[in-house]
């Protein structure tokens, strides 16, 4: 690897969430490029068939994205009153497009809502799946705003074969309880499967948004952000429609307290969105963000805020797959699994004893190390692990122990969560209803005036008819805001 590419969480934690933002890559050669889209994650090899690490930079480039950077964490922590998580300290959430509108709208105390999704597969979900569960949850409780969690077992069922939609049904309910098992507040949280939601009678205006939108939406646009071809079944062409309104509000009346037999409310329609994804999600947003401000009922363009790949036990540039059992922990694991897998999992240690003692280890690509940056929350000790490390005075079997103890608790306190999450539990956070939610207790600004929020989506290059969506999509934010400060 290239001196100076980002090694990301292998970087000592004090400067781990700048590493990206501030360090240049120098381009490796490569033999094959990396792959990354929604359905197919590959890291590039070099000129000899070696995997390499994902390049987060060179994605972010590619697609325009912009990276987290001290400043926004500061301004976070400023307005929040809270310190920044540790996957954004430590840069696993590297990634944003207008994250700092989000902070703006929590600033001036105006409404918006959180969606992230998963597409539910069988089993229990591996400890990469838990971690933007667990992210949103957090900025759930920091921000104090409503929650929607899309399980998309018709994507499932689209995208894999052999499955039926009986068994991806059921998929969705164990998944679901393991996103309950994450603690979110059953008051401001909806978590819906696609096919039951769909299903239910409580979905038209979900309905009408995906048929509006993919009017909006051709083909090229569709093989431009997805790569369909003419042998793409026209479900699997369908689809994104349905994960891009999901990030309209307008989706789900019932959680503002609109009549669901009534039409869709533009002021509702206005309330923004941000999602926690993986990096690989951002194709489908980003097609939501170029034709939510031409809807009938304008959304604005969702913010999102990207993960990275959580690194598999084999090491970089491998991702966990939940059908590559010794690539991942599972969150069903037992104990004595856990420390399995975690001793068997690749090392940056010397050969011997001797040798690391002498030489010393490389925490950057140690794998026990990068885990310990996922789940150990004190970063004054993760550093003195790194540079003992380094130094050979703590050894491969001492890194593999903590990070054993460590995620055997992790996983155990998962474990007990989720033997509480009974069909009756899950029944509930299913139920289509009205939410409540406090929002910011202090805001610190007035809310914002309709022309200057135009003025900014004009800035964002919106054009003809965008503008003046942009426009409607202004003015509904300012009664939407209104509204939900008398209401929820
Ligand atoms: N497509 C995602 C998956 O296969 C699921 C998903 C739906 C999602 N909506 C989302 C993920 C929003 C992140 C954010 O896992």
């Amino acid at each position: 690897m290239a001196e100076n590419a980002p090694t990301g969480l292998g970087e000592p934690p004090s400067v781990a969430a700048l590493s990206l933002a501030e360090t240049a890559t120098t381009p490796a050669k490569h033999l094959t490029e990396q792959e990354i889209n929604p359905w197919d994650v590959q890291a590039g090899t070099d000129e000899h068939g070696n995997t390499l690490e994902f390049d987060y930079v060179a994605i972010s480039q590619k697609w325009n994205t912009k990276l987290l950077d001290k400043a926004t964490l500061e301004r976070f922590e400023r307005l929040t009153g809270k310190k920044p998580h540790r996957w954004l300290r430590r840069g696993l959430f590297f990634s944003h497009r207008d994250f700092d509108l989000i902070l703006d709208y929590y600033e001036r105390g105006e409404p918006f809502m959180l969606y992230t999704g998963r597409g539910p597969s069988a089993g229990s979900l591996h400890v990469g799946h838990s971690i933007p569960f667990e992210f949103t949850k957090w900025l759930q409780d920091v921000f104090d705003v409503p929650l929607v969690i899309m399980l998309t077992d018709d994507e499932k069922f689209l995208f894999k074969e052999g499955l039926t939609i009986e068994a991806v049904k059921k998929f969705s309910i164990e998944n679901a309880k393991d996103a309950i098992a994450m603690g979110y507040d059953l008051k401001k949280t909806f978590i819906y499967s696609d096919f039951l939601f769909m299903g239910s009678g409580s979905n038209g205006h979900f309905y009408e948004n995906a048929m509006e939108f993919s009017k909006l939406v051709n083909f090229n646009q569709m093989r431009g952000a997805f790569g369909f071809d003419g042998s793409t079944s026209s479900g699997r062409v369908f689809f994104p429609n349905l994960q891009c309104v999901a990030a309209f509000a307008s989706s789900y009346p019932f959680i503002w307290g609109d009549d669901i037999e009534a039409d869709r409310k533009a002021t509702t329609a206005a309330i923004p969105c941000l999602i926690p994804c993986a990096i690989d999600q951002d194709p489908y947003f980003r097609l939501v963000r170029d034709n939510s401000l031409r809807m009938q009922r304008p959304s604005p363009k969702p913010a999102l805020i990207h993960s990275k790949f959580l690194t598999s036990l084999q090491g970089a540039g491998g991702k966990m797959s939940a059908s590559v059992p010794m690539s991942a922990i599972f969150l069903d694991d037992t104990p004595n699994q856990i420390k399995k897998k975690i001793n068997a999992s690749f090392s940056g240690g010397q050969e011997t004893l001797e040798l690391h003692r002498e030489l010393g280890g490389n925490p950057d690509v140690d794998v026990p190390y990068q885990y310990l940056c996922y789940f150990e929350d004190d970063d004054e000790k993760l550093d003195r692990f790194y540079h003992a490390y380094k130094k050979g005075e703590m050894l491969t079997g001492e890194m593999k122990k903590e990070c054993i103890t460590l995620v055997q608790s992790y996983v155990k306190s998962f474990q007990e969560a989720r033997a509480k999450v009974t069909d009756e539990v899950v029944k509930e956070y299913m139920k289509p209803r009205k939410l409540e939610w406090k929002g910011n207790p202090n805001p610190t600004k007035p809310p914002k005036k309709a022309e200057e929020a135009t003025e900014k989506a004009d800035a964002d290059g919106q054009k003809g008819q965008g503008k003046r969506a942009a426009k409607r999509a202004a003015k509904a934010a300012e009664k939407a805001a209104g509204d939900a400060s008398k209401g929820a």
